[in-house]
């Protein structure tokens, strides 16, 4: 009796310590990218000193990185025995799916490859604590809740891309940054190697690329303008040929192919800075030390031609990629037009004009690298001028070069800008970090995209290779920036191109990202968290907050000062009825959980009054549509994309609002926006008055470049109806982007007090 008694107690004993030494996962599983099938059962395995792995060779890289993946991360050490399994499975079709069974005695790793084998293990990691990722985690077993998950991936390609020539990173980084995509189930690595602002591959035969290509003297600060201001400072670097033979194989061990790219005929000028006779004029330039599109791009004559050659046979040795990207993006023809050599080829070659010229530059590459077993891609300005046979256009301008490369039968992958530029912002918060301002792209737009042009039929749609996410670095000069960028971006971008469309949905996206945050942490990985910001529109009772995640708790003030633990919880719209500043924020029981959101509302008299406008905005450009001009809510200030800006190419506009009954109106303000760059002018004049009675007053606007031109206008008249007439500014003068074509008016609320 009293020997029972103790076994009891011992037994007791050992389940709360049990209880306390193993970490159980109670949810269904949380996997990102989400699996195809998922069947959650009852039980667990253990994992702990007594677990072991046996495979077969073909699954090497998988199982050895799974063993590392538990002994570099906790104290268990695995023995040989067949607790976990790897068995290759021939009835898997998909080259990259896997059968990953969990069950109380034994796991299960099924595939027809080693590849579709890592993924099992990605999947089955995302099982196992966080702090397994940065050795954090003391314990010594793990209970993994039995589960049976099958999985494929809907796209063959699965990549992103990283610009290392705007900026440079380290060797250290772009390993990170291989993990990172490893981890997502993304299998390939576009590393964007050559640009105008240095060139940072080794190429033994031409040391000056190493000296002079690789460095710039200073770099610009900022955003580009019309006063640009330099840091004054030497910049630059390359990867020696052994890093990248070091980078190739980490990248081998983890399934990510890398397809290296060598940019011709265009952002040429770092290289023709080191060897002024790669170029037309043969004249000494520098390596840009700006952001954009440089006239210096290769000369087509012959020599150039060797060079390209030389380095892609160095290239090639430590590539093993079938594909290499000779970029064909973004080549001015200004040279071209004017050099003997080019003009000779033109003519020696039959060529029709420039473009054509481009075309035979990039088929002679693409010759080159066919006869060395290998194929090009390039981005959708190959299809200028006619396609080379074989090559595979990456779309970017939009779809429409997917669309026509696929409809010629050409291979194709998916990064428009549209969902795929992690160099945009991804929120309107004050506090984001400077960033390219040519496009907005929140996490919910690259959840969204379906890389399926929809002009596409069923067949045409199979030369749909996947997509990937561009991350081009003029802006990011750190490699914690590029994390920001990249994060959570990635992995919504994973989601696009590996699960089923039937499983996405953003909500649980949404919440099993703010659980993924942890490994995040882990990782060290420094993401953007947008989860607990606050968003608003107005709707019909007021103005309407809600947060990315559901259920959380906003709190808000409406007088301007700082939401705390004690302001208002929000529950219903907010009425308007005067001017408000409304500051609203994510709280938890103890703290703010997000930033700080911000909303002044102006109250007006032709607040949701009916507003009526001679043309539509165009399609891009609708903000919140036409009444968005009397919803009290003005325009963002640094871009135009946004819910209030409503912009017109080229028409003249005329506007009514009708008050819906007299009243006296002092004065109507608006504001233009002004960005010579992106072809936006402010009008020159604005006509303005009380509807039919014509009092018409110029108002003369200055030209002023890079702001928003505010106006006021004094009416100070008794009337329902008000009428505004907005011309469009002149022709865009010579000599600025967009020069002979009309302009774009770009038009926020228009205030009546
Ligand atoms: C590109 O963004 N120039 C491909
Ligand atoms: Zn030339």
């Amino acid at each position: 009796m009293q020997f029972k008694k103790i076994v009891s107690f011992i037994v007791f004993i050992i389940l709360l310590y049990n209880c306390d030494s193993q970490i159980t996962v109670k949810q269904a599983p949380q996997i990102l990218p989400m699996p195809s099938h998922i069947d959650s059962q009852k039980g667990e395995f253990i994992l702990d000193n007594s677990a072991g792995i046996t495979f077969d060779k073909s699954f090497k890289v998988s199982a050895t990185f799974l063993k590392e993946f538990i002994e570099n991360g906790s104290s268990i050490r695995l023995k040989q025995n067949n607790a976990i399994r790897f068995i290759k499975d021939e009835s898997i079709t998909n080259e990259e799916g896997y059968q990953l069974t969990i069950a109380p005695k034994q796991i299960e790793i099924k595939a027809k490859t080693d590849h579709g084998a890592f993924y099992a293990v990605q999947s089955l990691r995302q099982l196992l604590p966080v702090g397994l990722e940065n050795s954090t985690f003391s314990q010594m077993s793990v209970s993994i809740p039995s589960v049976t998950i099958k999985d494929s991936p809907q796209f063959s390609y699965r990549g992103m891309h990283l610009d290392v020539g705007r900026h440079f990173y380290s060797v250290e980084f772009i390993k990170k940054y291989i993990d990172a995509l490893a981890m997502l189930k993304m299998n390939t690595f576009h590393w964007h190697l050559t640009e105008d602002q240095g060139w940072r591959i080794e190429i033994k035969k031409y040391p000056k690329l190493q000296e002079i290509a690789a460095f710039r003297d200073q770099t610009l600060v900022g955003s580009f303008n019309n006063d640009p201001q330099f840091d004054g400072k030497r910049y630059g670097g390359f990867y020696t040929q052994e890093e990248i033979k070091d980078v190739v194989a980490y990248a081998q061990a983890r399934h990510v192919t890398i397809i290296p790219e060598i940019e011709m005929p265009g952002h040429a000028q770092a290289a023709i800075s080191a060897y002024p006779e790669l170029g037309c004029t043969g004249e000494q330039i520098k390596v840009a030390e700006t952001w954009g599109v440089f006239h210096d791009i290769y000369c087509s004559k012959d020599e150039t031609f060797e060079f390209l050659e030389n380095v892609l046979d160095e290239v090639l040795e430590l590539f093993p990629s079938k594909y290499i990207h000779i970029g064909g993006d973004e080549a001015p023809k200004t040279h071209w037009e004017k050099c003997p050599n080019c003009q000779q080829r033109i003519k020696d070659e039959g060529l029709k004009n420039e473009h054509e010229l481009q075309n035979y530059f990039i088929t002679r590459i693409e010759k080159y690298l066919n006869s060395k077993g290998r194929q090009i891609i390039g981005w959708d300005e190959i299809l200028e001028g006619g396609l080379a046979p074989n090559a595979t256009v990456m779309s970017w301008r939009g779809t429409q070069g997917a669309v026509e490369a696929a409809k010629q039968h050409h291979n194709v992958i998916m990064t428009p800008t549209s969902h795929c530029y992690f160099d945009y912002k991804q929120s309107d918060n004050a506090d984001e970090p400077l960033a390219n301002s040519g496009g907005f792209l929140p996490l919910e737009k690259v959840y969204s995209f379906n890389p399926i042009p929809e002009q596409l039929s069923e067949e045409e749609a199979r030369y749909v290779l996947g997509a990937q996410g561009n991350l081009w670095t003029e802006y990011i000069s750190t490699e914690k920036q590029v994390e920001y960028m990249l994060f959570p971006r990635i992995i919504a971008m994973s989601e696009v191109v590996w699960s089923p469309t039937e499983n996405k949905n953003y909500p649980d996206f949404i919440a099993r990202l703010e659980q993924f945050h942890k490994r995040l942490d882990a990782l060290d990985i420094n993401y953007a968290n947008h989860l607990y910001e606050v968003e608003g529109e107005p709707g019909p009772n007021g103005y309407e907050l809600k947060t990315m995640i559901k259920n959380k708790t906003i709190r808000y003030t409406t007088d301007g000062t700082a939401p705390t633990i004690n302001s208002v919880v929000y529950s219903e719209a907010i009425p308007i009825t005067k001017n408000l500043m409304i500051k609203a924020a994510v709280f938890n029981s103890e703290k703010r959980l997000g930033a700080i959101f911000k909303q002044p509302i102006n109250y007006h008299k032709a607040l949701g009054k009916k507003i009526t406008i001679n043309a539509q905005p165009s399609k891009t450009y609708t903000g919140s549509g036409i009444q968005g001009l009397v919803n009290g809510i003005s325009g963002s200030d640094t871009r135009v994309n946004d819910k209030e800006w409503l912009g017109f190419n080229g028409v003249d506009l005329e506007i009514t609002i009708d008050l819906g009954e007299e009243m006296e109106v002092k004065t109507i303000e608006t504001r233009f926006y002004q960005a010579p760059w992106q072809w936006i002018y402010a009008p020159k004049h604005i006509e303005f008055g009380v509807e039919q009675q014509g009092i018409n007053s110029n108002i003369k606007l200055s030209e002023n470049d890079g702001s928003h031109l505010n106006v006021s206008l004094k009416l100070n008249e008794t009337t329902r109806y008000i009428y505004l007439k907005i011309p469009n500014s002149n022709l865009i003068p010579e000599g600025k982007p967009g020069a002979g074509h009309k302009p774009w008016t770009f038009i926020d609320e228009i205030i009546i007090n």
